[in-house]
């Protein structure tokens, strides 16, 4: 049997990773405020196990806590792989940095950056002695290496993320059973998060046009293709432990 926890498969990416992840031999255990009827559905008849935690991941006390409730569904004895896939994010707030409210700028860095990192940190050390692939995905953004104005909470979350795979990945060669981890920024999808670019003003991101014009033209890429693109990369030898990747290009 193979475990993913997945951040965020209620929607968007993460629910198109989620769907291409099921499988007979697969247990996926979702962590998001809300759930996904449609992967519940498609699950049962696909065979597949899939537990939903409601959980707000802006909630950082609570997530050793979560993480003891997610470990005690996986049978460390049968697994053959166990797999993190950090993929919860949101955009907002999108402004100048000084028009942004302070709680804002604070709960986003908490969803975008450091749940993905206490996430890891619970992963890592559950899974320390356990001899089978384990591996941690998370999903950057072209924005971790490209300032973009209005994005300033964004782009720095997506910058931290990056160095915090880098990290993983050193601290972990030359451990028994090492946990892989690898930064990979999908490209632009047709998910919620889009949409809500799109509602910003000018004002607040003023590249604002050019994102709805992608959406116009048809160029966003499906959340399913993405999804198919990411869960192969996560099961395959292309896996590469402390590797950032911007796999936009391969579509
Ligand atoms: N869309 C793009 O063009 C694009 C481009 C590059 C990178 N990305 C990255 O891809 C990832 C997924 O984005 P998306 O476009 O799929 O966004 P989305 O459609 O808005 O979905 C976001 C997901 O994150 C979850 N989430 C948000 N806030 C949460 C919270 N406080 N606690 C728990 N879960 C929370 C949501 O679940 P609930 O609402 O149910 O809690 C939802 O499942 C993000 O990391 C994003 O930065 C997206």
């Amino acid at each position: 049997m193979k475990y993913f926890i997945i951040t965020g498969a209620s929607k968007g990416l993460g629910e198109g990773i989620a769907m291409e992840l099921l499988h007979e031999d697969h247990h996926l255990l979702c962590i998001s405020r809300s759930e996904s009827e449609q992967l519940k559905t498609m699950a049962a008849a696909k065979n597949c196990q899939v537990d939903f935690f409601q959980f707000d991941l802006a909630f950082n006390q609570d997530i050793p806590r979560l993480c003891q409730l997610i470990f005690e569904k996986i049978d460390t004895d049968q697994a053959e792989g166990i797999y993190l896939i950090n993929n919860a994010g949101v955009v907002k707030p999108v402004d100048r940095v000084e028009n942004c409210p302070p709680e804002e700028v604070e709960s986003h860095l908490r969803i975008n950056l450091l749940a993905p990192m206490l996430l890891s940190g619970e992963f890592i050390r559950h899974t320390k002695d356990l001899a089978i692939e384990k591996r941690i995905l998370n999903i950057s953004s072209g924005a971790a290496q490209n300032p973009y104005y209005g994005w300033s909470s964004y782009c720095t979350g997506k910058a931290g993320i990056d160095m915090f795979s880098r990290c993983i990945a050193t601290e972990q060669e030359g451990q028994d059973h090492p946990v892989e981890a690898m930064g990979v920024a999908p490209g632009i999808i047709d998910t919620e998060m889009q949409s809500s670019i799109r509602q910003t003003t000018e004002k607040q991101f003023i590249h604002r046009q050019k994102f709805v014009e992608l959406k116009e033209s048809g160029q966003l890429i499906p959340p399913t293709l993405a999804g198919k693109k990411l869960a192969s990369l996560l099961l395959s030898a292309d896996f590469k432990n402390g590797a950032i990747i911007d796999i936009r290009e391969s579509y």
